[in-house]
């Protein structure tokens, strides 16, 4: 009822398969979703489905109630969806700061507000404001990964969705990562979509998880109910 992003009855085929069989997911503002499952389930698919980068074949898709289904990508962009793709996917030839500019050209503002909507993305991030002058592509994975996220932001998104931020980068990133996650709820209103199968950083980033397994959501629930259990019975190979 008041969720932002809603899903019922998804489906979606790739080249003859059925992937996706009847998706139901909710996003509510301000809160964090987990999006999990082993490898090959249609995570990523489902994401894709959302941003409007893959057609669905039946079920609909809705953003603060108003159907998404037909609605080109950069429309759903500017309607509030902001995506990190799995492997991040920044600019490797442009600097950090060029990087972060685009994602203020793709939602213009004016300059004042961009300039504090930069500040308010090297506070989350420090790291990148030492960095402006440096190639995106000789940064570390976990660096890539929050000019990612901040990218993102920067589109000044309702939903932000990523897909498997912690893949392949060290912890201390991680849990970096984490925090401003954890910041980013606590100040309020931003929704969060997080695909991930590291079940650890879930329990500690998440409000709520859906766990899929061969194109359907098998179970869900409050993150508390993310035991032992469940992880064997519904996310481990
Ligand atoms: N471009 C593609 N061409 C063919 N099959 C694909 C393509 N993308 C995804 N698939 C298949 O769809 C299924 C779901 O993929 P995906 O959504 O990427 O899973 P996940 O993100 O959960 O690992 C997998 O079986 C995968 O092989
Ligand atoms: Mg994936």
């Amino acid at each position: 009822m008041s969720a932002l992003l809603a899903l019922s009855g998804v489906e979606a085929d790739i080249g003859g398969s059925r992937i996706l069989r009847g998706v139901s997911l909710e996003v509510a503002g301000g809160e964090v979703v987990c999006l999990m499952g082993r490898n090959g389930v249609g995570k990523t698919t489902t994401l894709r489905c959302i941003m409007g980068l893959r057609a669905v074949r039946a079920g609909s898709l809705s953003l603060g109630g108003k159907p998404l289904g037909g609605m080109a990508t950069a429309l759903r962009a500017f309607a509030g969806i902001g995506y990190v793709p799995q492997g991040r996917d920044i600019f490797p030839h442009l600097t950090v700061e060029e990087n972060l500019r685009v994602g203020i050209l793709l939602h213009p503002r004016p300059r004042a507000a961009a300039r504090d909507d930069l500040e308010r993305v090297y506070a989350l991030f420090p790291v990148l404001k030492s960095m402006l002058a440096r190639k995106g592509g000789v940064l570390s994975g976990g660096q890539q990964q929050q000019l990612a996220i901040a990218r993102a932001l920067l589109t000044r998104p309702k939903l932000l969705m990523l897909d498997e931020p912690t893949e392949g980068i060290q912890p201390s990133i991680i849990e970096e990562i984490g925090e401003t996650l954890k910041r980013l709820r606590k100040e309020g209103g931003l929704a969060i979509l997080l695909v991930e199968q590291y079940v650890d950083f879930c329990r500690e980033v998440g409000d709520r998880f859906y766990a899929m397994d061969r194109g359907a959501i098998t179970i869900s629930g409050a993150v508390s109910g993310l035991t032992d259990d469940v992880v064997r019975q519904h996310l481990q190979v």
